[in-house]
């Protein structure tokens, strides 16, 4: 028996090799999703975590040497860190919301049936990739890391360059994208989701009407990915006590992170520890991007000369590899990298400049230690199990 499963296995294999460059379409998902009776709530997503939009304004007396004390500032929202166009009621009823779910995980909305919107952002990962590159339908690789899309609504630009800075306009697209996904047209797109039977009754529970349309495929996929909003990380429950159950490293961390030393609550900032937002800002011209002097030559200049998306430090222990290529393995690096490891370049950052040169924050081992301890507080709690996120496709 044993050798039998072997034997197919090596034929499954060498027929791949044959079939797969030729893209094989592989047969449709038989199974129809696993849904529950009455839909989750995903309406109440953004209640569940207060912290992001309440107003707050934390001091904390540092003891670390050398660090002065901490102000943690948390936006309120008529300030506004939630962007105009993403306000917090994007989501509008919970039925939208569960055929996006189905239609983020089915394979089906691929050229081969092969990949998924999760197939790059899954859950396990906090909704990004554990690959330096991501593999799309053909088994093509993605020019840039995937990232987290997780929190989204507290965004005003996505991707990497920042040219996207609407979910909606934005959901389509990969599977638009040649590498991604590979449909040739919306047309198409319509006509793969109608020939899966389980949209129906979807379709007719979210919008009273069984009709498929690409503009409530965007809005449905984009009230999905809109809920998937977590606010129940350590940090965030230090918020709310003073950090009394951060040990000292995290604490030290956290000194050093709100620092003038590092700066880096200057560009990961506000709720989202992502690109400053909100009118009147510095960063909006320049669409929250940075040159943080990863190259003194850059393949890919991102925004342009090398600036690319100040991104979201939230659940950062899950999403490595880091950065838009994913060059690095492990927060260490990343923390060496702003340490001592600063390129110089006509475009980095002024944060990054002493007397024209890349500064050297000269952070000791400990120092170190202790603000990866603090980035690993910014995992939430749930997010890689949360139900309402996870795939209705069992295989
Ligand atoms: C083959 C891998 C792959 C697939 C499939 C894929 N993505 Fe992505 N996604 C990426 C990569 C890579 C990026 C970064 C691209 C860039 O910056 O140029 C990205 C970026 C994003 C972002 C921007 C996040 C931010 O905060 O800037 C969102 C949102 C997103 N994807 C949603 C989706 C949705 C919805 C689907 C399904 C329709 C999907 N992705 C399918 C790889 C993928
Ligand atoms: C001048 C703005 C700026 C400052 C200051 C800054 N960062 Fe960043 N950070 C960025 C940008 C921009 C990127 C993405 C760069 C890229 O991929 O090319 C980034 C990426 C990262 C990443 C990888 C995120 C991912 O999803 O791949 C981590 C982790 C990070 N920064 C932590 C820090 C820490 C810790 C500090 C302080 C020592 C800091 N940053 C200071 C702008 C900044």
């Amino acid at each position: 028996m044993k050798s039998i499963i072997r034997l197919f296995g090596v034929f499954t294999i060498v027929s791949c090799i044959i079939a797969c460059q030729q893209e094989t379409i592989l047969p449709q998902q038989s199974t129809a999703p696993i849904l529950p009776e009455t839909p989750y709530d995903y309406i109440n997503v953004v209640e569940e975590a207060p912290n992001f939009i309440l107003p707050s304004n934390l001091v904390l007396a540092s003891n670390s040497p050398g660090v002065e004390n901490v102000v943690v500032n948390i936006p309120d929202c008529n300030n506004c860190d939630i962007p105009p166009q993403f306000n917090i009621n994007m989501i509008t009823s919970d039925d939208i919301a569960t055929l996006g779910r189905v239609l983020f995980y089915d394979k089906a909305l691929s050229k081969n049936n092969s990949i998924s919107c999760a197939s790059c952002h899954k859950q396990e990962l906090a909704f990004a990739d554990d690959q330096k590159l991501s593999q799309g339908f053909g088994g093509k690789s993605t020019t840039r890391n995937s990232m987290t899309i997780a929190n989204p609504i507290l965004n005003t630009t996505f991707f990497w360059d920042g040219r996207s800075n609407h979910l909606r306009d934005l959901v389509l697209r990969p599977i638009l994208d040649h590498v991604e996904m590979g449909i040739d047209d919306l047309h198409e797109l319509s006509e793969k989701v109608i020939a899966q039977d389980y949209y129906k009754e979807l379709f007719t529970r979210a919008y009273g009407s069984d009709e498929v349309n690409t503009n409530k495929i965007a809005d449905a996929m984009a009230q999905f990915t809109a809920s998937i909003f977590k606010g129940d990380s350590k940090f965030d429950k230090g918020l709310e006590n003073n950090f009394q159950d951060f040990s000292e490293l995290e604490r030290h961390g956290l000194a050093l992170f709100f620092s003038s030393k590092t700066q880096c609550a200057s560009c990961h900032s506000g709720a989202n520890f992502s690109a400053p937002t909100g009118f009147n800002n510095p960063y909006q011209e320049t669409a929250g991007t940075a040159n943080i002097g990863l190259n003194t030559i850059y393949d890919d200049n991102g925004f342009g000369e090398g600036k690319f998306k100040i991104p979201s430090l939230r659940n950062i222990a899950q999403t490595g590899p880091y950065m838009h290529d994913g060059r690095f393995e492990t927060l260490r690096e990343v923390l060496d990298h702003y340490n001592n490891g600063i390129n110089p370049h006509d475009q980095l950052d002024a944060k990054f400049l002493a007397n024209g040169s890349p500064i050297k924050m000269g952070l000791t081992d400990l120092d170190l230690e202790a603000m990866e301890a603090f980035l690993n507080t910014l995992s939430s709690a749930t997010i890689t199990t949360d139900e309402r996120f996870s795939n209705p496709f069992k295989s």
